[in-house]
């Protein structure tokens, strides 16, 4: 099908221009996602990666190109069939006014049950896991309005989950987390894909997380475009950082993982002093006295007793 002898993943996009009336946002944009990766996208502000990922699970239809979902274009799909094969985590949901936790929880099962299929045991059994991965059980009484940012981020995710999606895109989810939860939601994330061979797409902001959590990265600039995608530690360098976020910054291995870890340049101000500067008159804070009593750096000076 694709011409050539490597495997058509499940969730391809090929050659999309994506558009919001007579606004592009991408030209000629075309990604496989691996099946049973973990697969992170990273990219500048408004560059186009939440319309990516709406255009991959249907909810925006491109003006050109397609997206193919197991081989077939995805609008030949019933919207049931897509929904039971794709969870979506989009970047901002609005909840039903009034909604408990345990009912949005369960809206996830909706694309299971049908005429002659109503909530059974393994509906509640596929409820209660999902919201026990996510940390939420305890909140499942509680109206959604009443939780916190990041509580119900972690609701949200779980409605996702009570889907049972063999492929996950989720927008940003670690927006409003705390960092134990982010690394929790990752690390939950790591182990669907690793364990139970989930197909995991997620939008994320932080580089490092991207690098350490990513099995295939892809790394898209303003206007749309693929900048690269690849391993992480294949891809990421300091030109690409600097080439796609404009930021000038340094790769070097994660003492804990030994993944790219990118360390922003600091400005002149925060940068550490050279010892061996001889222009700088820090260096001379440690040298002998210098005998008539003076401090001998302009920091003791400040510091020392009036005489
Ligand atoms: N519903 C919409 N209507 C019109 N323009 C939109 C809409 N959603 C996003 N855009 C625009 O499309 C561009 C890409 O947005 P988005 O995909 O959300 O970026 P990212 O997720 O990378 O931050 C931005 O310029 C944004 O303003
Ligand atoms: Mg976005």
């Amino acid at each position: 099908m694709t011409g050539t002898n490597l495997p058509t993943p499940r969730l391809r996009a090929e050659d999309l221009t994506l558009s919001y009336d007579q606004r592009t946002v991408a030209a000629h944009l075309g990604v496989d996602i691996p099946d049973h990766s973990f697969t992170v996208i990273i990219g500048p502000n408004a560059c186009g990666k939440s319309t990516l990922l709406k255009a991959l699970a249907r909810m925006l239809r491109p003006r050109h190109g397609r997206v193919l979902l197991d081989g077939a274009a995805i609008s030949s799909y019933r919207s049931r069939e897509v929904a039971r094969r794709i969870g979506l985590l989009p970047q901002t949901s609005t909840a039903p006014g009034g909604i408990t936790v345990g009912d949005l929880v369960a809206r996830g099962r909706y694309p299971h049950q049908g005429m002659l299929r109503q909530w059974s045991a393994e509906d509640e059994a596929a409820v209660v896991e999902a919201m026990r991965q996510t940390g939420v059980l305890e909140l499942a009484d509680r109206p959604v309005d009443d939780l916190s940012g990041g509580q119900r981020q972690r609701v949200w995710l779980s409605m996702v989950l009570a889907q049972q999606t063999p492929l996950l895109l989720l927008d940003e989810p670690t927006t409003f987390l705390d960092i134990a939860h982010q690394v929790d939601v990752l690390d939950l994330c790591a182990e669907l894909h690793a364990r139970k061979g989930h197909t995991v797409v997620a939008v994320l902001h932080d580089l490092n997380q991207a690098c350490r959590y990513a099995t295939h990265l892809i790394v898209m600039r303003p206007g749309g475009t693929i900048a690269a995608q690849g391993a992480p530690a294949d891809v990421m360098t300091a030109e690409l950082v600097e080439d796609v976020f404009g930021l000038p910054c340094r790769i070097i291995d994660d003492p804990e993982t030994g993944t790219p870890l990118m360390v922003p340049a600091a400005p002149r101000r925060f940068a550490p002093e050279d010892p061996e500067d001889p222009e700088d008159p820090e260096d001379t804070e440690d040298t002998e006295d210098t005998g008539d009593g003076a401090p001998a750096a302009a920091t003791d000076a400040v510091m020392a007793e009036p005489r």
